[in-house]
């Protein structure tokens, strides 16, 4: 991590400032609401969305998830996570990557979400972990890898 920060400018934001104490680059922390970015256009090679979720992926877990959701949540966050990855899409360079990864499987926070954006924006997408699968995005269904649900796409930006 050190040798990363000694080579990159690191900015990382949350609106809650209990989740950004936890990062340790303090320098380059910002509090707010990634829907309505500070950041100019074009500013980063790379951008992760580490995107807030239904979390169904880690009901193992946390079992309680199933009393605090409902299914109306899934769609409400999938939109979210549509509107969050559009706004800050401008912020990302023309040929920069943007990581968009979410602890669900659910279709309309994960793959559905890709595909919506697919109507506004231009982008390939990219193996994230070319070193473990050969696909274009890693969806994990715990029944299948005996890990937690998650999801990652990686995009170019066209
Ligand atoms: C899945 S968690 C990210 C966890 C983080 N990557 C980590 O490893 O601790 C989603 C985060 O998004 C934050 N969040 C939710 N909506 C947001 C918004 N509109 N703007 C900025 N942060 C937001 C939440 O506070 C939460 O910390």
């Amino acid at each position: 991590m050190k040798d990363i920060a000694a080579h990159a400018l690191i900015v990382s934001m949350d609106r809650e400032a209990k989740r950004l104490e936890l990062v340790r680059n303090e320098g380059n922390r910002v509090l707010g609401d990634a829907s309505r970015p500070p950041f100019r256009e074009e500013s980063f090679d790379a951008i992760l969305v580490d995107a807030p979720c239904s979390s169904l992926g880690i009901i193992r877990k946390h079992p309680e998830i199933k009393w605090h959701k409902r299914e109306k949540d899934i769609s409400a966050l999938g939109d979210s996570q549509v509107k969050l990855l559009k706004t800050l899409w401008g912020a990302l360079k023309t040929g920069g990557r943007m990581v968009y990864s979410v602890c669900s499987f659910e279709p309309e926070e994960t793959t559905g979400v890709i595909e919506r954006l697919r109507r506004s924006e231009k982008f390939t997408l990219e193996n994230p972990l070319p070193f473990l699968f050969n696909k274009e995005y890693f969806l994990s269904l715990p029944h299948e890898t005996g890990m937690d649900g998650f999801f990652i796409a990686k995009l170019r930006k066209l």
